[in-house]
């Protein structure tokens, strides 16, 4: 296996209009299309053969840690505590998924493939196995009673709406009366609204959403800046909306997505410290700075008594170059990340955390979802003539995030029963 590691900061279109033109293309990464061809039709006539000959579980695609396939393969009791769960690999499961979309209300019609038209449905029966140990099976009335009277809030762009969609359509599996559970607005789900909050009735909890795509504060435009300024990212100050995250039980943090030059420089919007502008600041040091806010914020306002905070790491993309406009969402996950398994956001995420007291878990999602190339919504999304291979399907990737997330609330970090 090749093991390609390079830095990759590449530009990215998540949400609303194509930026009309790309910058910053730091690093050209060759098509490997032909080449791993190849290698999935090999995968996929092995993992026929080994279905036939009656193997449930199996390794498939060992991560770049797994040198060696010493351990055993079937699911076992191993507890999480202690064990690194993002070293792993894909294994076939026929059980998965664990929902259908076209049951759940709260899946955004953009993400539910198999209703946009997907016939192909191996993407969908793939589980994460961390190679020492197992993520607990996904046991819906226990996580339900351990959420009963919680807030759980996420925070974050479009990819942790996603997360949130898939949550509670995890959750809803248990729940038996559909109409107990519904948006405390009575709101349906659209890419720019601020805040969703879907509650669990017989549960007495809430599943909520903040769409806060920096988590730094956007604004106008300030007087006597250049004339190619039409706004700001304040980087010193947390979004307005942050007073409303903190009296949670859980809250779940994500951004990246948006700090790229389409998204800001493309669109005149420019880095702010206090009153001063900063026009000739990288997007890396202002990430970085926007994140030490967001520490601070976190140090100060957390009640660490109450409050359990993540962080979910950068989530990688599939396209097929720099353009973002082509991309094949292929039938298996690709046996190579190609170095998707970087992320400089996830680096700045990891150094960031480690310097705070409150303690925070990472999420490290980046290298298990960079294999996953038969994931994304690609064609079958709610706008088929433009290729998306940024977001992910539902039931997909992001359900397994959810099931490493609430494998925290299981173990040692538990979330204390009501
Ligand atoms: C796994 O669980 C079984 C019973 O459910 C128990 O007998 C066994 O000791 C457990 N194994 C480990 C490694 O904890
Ligand atoms: C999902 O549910 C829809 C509507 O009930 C049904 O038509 C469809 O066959 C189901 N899909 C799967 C994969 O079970
Ligand atoms: C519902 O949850 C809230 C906290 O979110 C708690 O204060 C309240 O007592 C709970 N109500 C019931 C009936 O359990
Ligand atoms: C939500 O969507 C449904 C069906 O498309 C529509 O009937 C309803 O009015 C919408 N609700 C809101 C608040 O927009
Ligand atoms: C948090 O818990 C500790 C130990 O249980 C207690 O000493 C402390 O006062 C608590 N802090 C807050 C802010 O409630
Ligand atoms: C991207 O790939 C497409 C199709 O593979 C190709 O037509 C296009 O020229 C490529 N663009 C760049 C900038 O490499
Ligand atoms: C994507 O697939 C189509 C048809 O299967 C093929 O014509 C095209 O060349 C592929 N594009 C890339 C970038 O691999
Ligand atoms: C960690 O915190 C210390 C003290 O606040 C600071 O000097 C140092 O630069 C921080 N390091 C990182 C990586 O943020
Ligand atoms: C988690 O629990 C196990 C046994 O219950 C214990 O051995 C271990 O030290 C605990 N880990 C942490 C981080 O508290």
């Amino acid at each position: 296996m090749e093991i390609v590691s390079r830095r990759v900061l590449t530009v990215l279109n998540v949400e609303g209009p194509k930026p009309s033109s790309f910058g910053s293309p730091r690093v050209s990464r060759s098509c490997w299309i032909s080449r791993w061809f190849c290698v999935l039709i090999m995968i996929g006539s092995l993992v026929s053969f080994s279905l036939a000959i009656g193997g449930g579980y199996m390794y498939v695609l060992p991560s770049l840690s797994q040198a060696t396939l010493e351990d055993d393969i079937s699911p076992s009791n191993k507890s999480i505590d202690g064990c690194d769960i993002f070293d792993g690999s894909w294994v076939v499961d026929d059980t998965y998924p664990l929902y259908n979309a076209s049951e759940c209300p709260f899946v955004e019609q953009g993400f539910n493939c198999l209703a946009n038209g997907r016939r192909d449905k191996d993407y969908l029966k793939w589980r994460w196995k961390p190679r020492k140990c197992d993520i607990p099976r996904f046991d819906v009335r226990n996580i339900l009673e351990r959420l009963r009277s919680k807030r759980v809030v996420f925070v974050g762009d479009s990819m942790s709406r996603t997360q949130w969609e898939s949550l509670i359509c995890l959750l809803m599996t248990g729940v038996e009366d559909k109409k107990s559970v519904y948006e405390v607005n009575g709101n349906n789900i659209t890419k720019r609204i601020r805040f969703l909050g879907v509650r669990f009735s017989s549960f007495n909890f809430t599943i909520e959403f903040f769409r806060s795509v920096f988590l730094v504060q956007h604004g106008w435009m300030p007087r006597h800046a250049p004339r190619r300024v039409r706004s700001t990212l304040i980087l010193d100050k947390l979004d307005s909306i942050s007073n409303q995250w903190v009296n949670s039980d859980v809250l779940i943090f994500n951004t990246g997505q948006w700090w790229v030059p389409g998204k800001l420089f493309e669109t005149g919007c420019y880095f702010q410290v206090g009153n001063a502008m900063k026009l000739g600041m990288s997007i890396p040091i202002a990430f970085r700075f926007a994140l030490g806010t967001w520490a601070s914020w976190v140090e100060k306002v957390i009640d660490r008594n109450r409050t359990r905070v993540f962080f979910r790491s950068f989530e990688p993309y599939h396209w097929s170059n720099q353009s973002r406009r082509f991309c094949n969402v292929s039938q298996h996950p690709m046996p190579d990340t190609e170095g998707r398994d970087q992320s400089v956001y996830s680096d700045t995420i990891s150094e960031v955390v480690k310097n705070m007291t409150v303690p925070i878990t990472v999420l490290h999602i980046t290298s298990m979802s960079a294999f996953r190339s038969d994931s994304h919504v690609g064609i079958w999304s709610d706008n088929p003539s433009v290729p998306d291979c940024s977001h992910w399907c539902l039931p997909g990737v992001p359900d397994m995030w959810n099931e490493i997330l609430l494998s925290y609330f299981l173990s040692n970090y538990s979330l204390p029963l009501q």
